[in-house]
C-alpha cells in the first residue's frame, strides 16, 4: 500500500458519560490534535443487564417491548455521550466518529481495537458512572487493562478523573 493511502491512525476513546469518560475525551482529544490522529469514541449498551431487568419485570408490556424500550432509552442515552466527546473534539478541531457498541462494554471495546489495524491506542478513565468513592480500578477499566497481556496489541491509557483529582494534568 503506498504511504497516501494509509488509514490516518485512530485514538480509541471509551465513554460511559461519567466524568471520567469526559477526562479521558479531553486527554484523547488533546493527544490526538498533537500526534495528528482522529477519535473514535465507543459507548457501549450492556446488553446482558437487560436481561437481568427482564427477569424481575412483572408489568403489562410484552417482553419485546419492554426490550425495545430498553435499549430505545440506552441509545439516546449513548449517543448523548458520544455527543459530549465530539463536543469536545470539536472544539480542539479534532475529527470524530461515534460507536455505539452492544455486549459487555470491555469485550466491545477490545474487540474494536483489536480488529482495526488504525486504533493505536485506547483511552479509558481510571473510574465510571458506578464509581463510589473507591480506590480501585472500575471494572470496566481492570478487565481492558488485563487485555494488555492477552489479545491486545495496542496500548491502554487510563485517565484520573479531574472531578476526583483536581489539577489533574490532561492537557498533553
Ligand atoms: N459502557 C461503557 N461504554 C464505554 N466505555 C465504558 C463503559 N463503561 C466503562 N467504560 C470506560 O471505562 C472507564 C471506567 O469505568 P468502570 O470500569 O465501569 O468504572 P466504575 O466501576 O467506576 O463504573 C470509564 O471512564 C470509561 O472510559
Ligand atoms: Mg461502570
Amino acid at each position: 500500500m503506498d504511504k497516501s493511502q494509509k488509514p490516518v491512525n485512530k485514538i480509541l476513546v471509551a465513554t460511559d458519560g461519567s466524568e471520567a469518560g469526559i477526562s479521558a475525551a479531553e486527554y484523547g482529544a488533546n493527544m490526538a490534535k498533537k500526534l495528528g490522529a482522529e477519535v473514535v469514541a465507543i459507548g457501549v449498551i450492556n446488553v446482558h443487564k437487560y436481561e437481568s431487568i427482564a427477569h424481575t419485570f412483572t408489568g403489562q408490556m410484552g417482553w419485546l417491548s419492554v426490550k425495545e424500550k430498553f435499549m430505545k432509552e440506552r441509545e439516546k442515552e449513548v449517543t448523548g455521550d458520544l455527543n459530549k466527546v465530539r463536543e469536545i473534539c470539536e472544539r480542539k478541531e479534532v475529527h470524530c466518529k461515534g460507536i455505539i457498541g452492544y455486549g459487555y462494554p470491555h469485550e466491545e471495546i477490545v474487540k474494536y481495537a483489536r480488529e482495526r489495524e488504525s486504533v493505536r491506542m485506547i483511552i479509558i478513565g481510571g473510574s465510571g458512572k458506578d464509581f463510589l468513592g473507591r480506590k480501585i480500578l472500575g471494572s470496566v477499566a481492570e478487565k481492558i487493562v488485563q487485555e494488555v497481556t492477552k489479545t491486545l496489541p495496542c496500548p491502554v491509557v487510563v485517565i484520573p478523573c479531574k472531578i476526583e483529582m483536581p489539577g489533574a494534568r490532561l492537557d498533553f
